[in-house]
């Protein structure tokens, strides 16, 4: 794995995640972002790995870590690929929002690969080590998505069911060698993806982006606001630790009621 080291590392506070190496995808940004802070926090060394090689070096400087400039779509070179980490959270994710007869096929491709055989391929590389070391924390940052569909987003919902039954996989063989998987399931979240998808939306459905807001993507929420990015990764971060251990196989919906219906 190609990384660039960090500038100076700053003495990392111990925490109840100090000596565990973390691997982030989708590190740079949104979400990802945040659950490197906030693993970061509770000590762990984290990785980085990003698309954006500036933001991923930015961050892993600010937080004493490594970054791993990467493009993850290139799934041919995950193939043969070794990887160091105790928690690997699958994050990196894009949205096409399109209806299904007019869904460009390789857009469809390309998010399948992303989402699901990218994640297949960096637990497939972690798993040796973890196993040898008999710990390992797989958190797989999936969706409402991942267990409810919404019309326009079929490679999406796609996507993240298949990433929902890699999860489920990996806890089945890795529970008795001290590895657990599971998947965070969030709403709508203040990230660029999500706005990203308002102007998507509005283009779609020919209304205003504050009528998606209200009118689509929060109408079925019980509580009527974005989820924030940094209540994923506290979210995140308790399942990297100690506490989580017998919490396997499982996806942690956290949506503000939009599903509850
Ligand atoms: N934002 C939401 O509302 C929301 C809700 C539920 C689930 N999610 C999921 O959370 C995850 C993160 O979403 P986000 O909103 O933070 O997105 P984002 O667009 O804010 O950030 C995604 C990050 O992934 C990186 N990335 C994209 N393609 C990559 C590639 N080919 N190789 C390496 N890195 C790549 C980007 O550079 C970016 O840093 C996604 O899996 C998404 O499906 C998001």
């Amino acid at each position: 794995m190609s990384t660039t080291e960090a500038q100076p590392a700053p003495v990392l506070a111990a925490g109840p995640l100090s000596g565990r190496r973390a691997v982030v995808t989708g590190g740079a940004g949104g979400i990802g972002a945040a659950c490197a802070r906030a693993l970061a926090g509770r000590g762990a060394h984290v990785v980085v790995a990003d698309r954006d090689e500036a933001g991923a070096g930015d961050l892993a400087a600010d937080l004493g870590g490594d970054a791993w400039a990467v493009d993850l779509l290139d799934t041919r070179a995950l193939e043969t690929l070794t990887l160091e980490a105790d928690i690997l959270v699958n994050n990196a994710g894009i949205q096409t929002v399109s209806p299904l007869e007019e869904f460009d096929p390789e857009d469809f491709r390309r998010i399948q690969r992303l989402m699901v055989e990218a994640p297949f391929l960096l637990i497939r590389a972690a798993l040796p080590g973890m196993y040898a070391r008999g710990f390992g924390r797989i958190i797989n940052v999936s969706s409402v998505h991942g267990l409810r569909a919404s019309p326009f987003k079929a490679a999406y919902v796609t996507a993240k069911h298949g990433l929902e039954g890699l999860s489920k996989v990996t806890a089945l063989e890795g529970g008795a060698r001290g590895v657990t998987s599971n998947c965070v399931n969030p709403g709508y979240v203040r990230t660029p993806l999500v706005e990203h998808q308002l102007a998507d939306q509005a283009r779609v459905h020919g209304i205003s982006e504050e009528e998606v807001l209200g009118q689509i993507m929060l109408t079925e929420s019980a509580i009527k606001r974005l989820v924030e990015p940094e209540e994923v990764a506290s979210l995140v971060a308790w399942l990297a630790g100690d506490d989580a251990g017998m919490v396997t196989g499982s996806s942690y919906v956290m949506d503000g009621g939009w599903s509850a219906r």
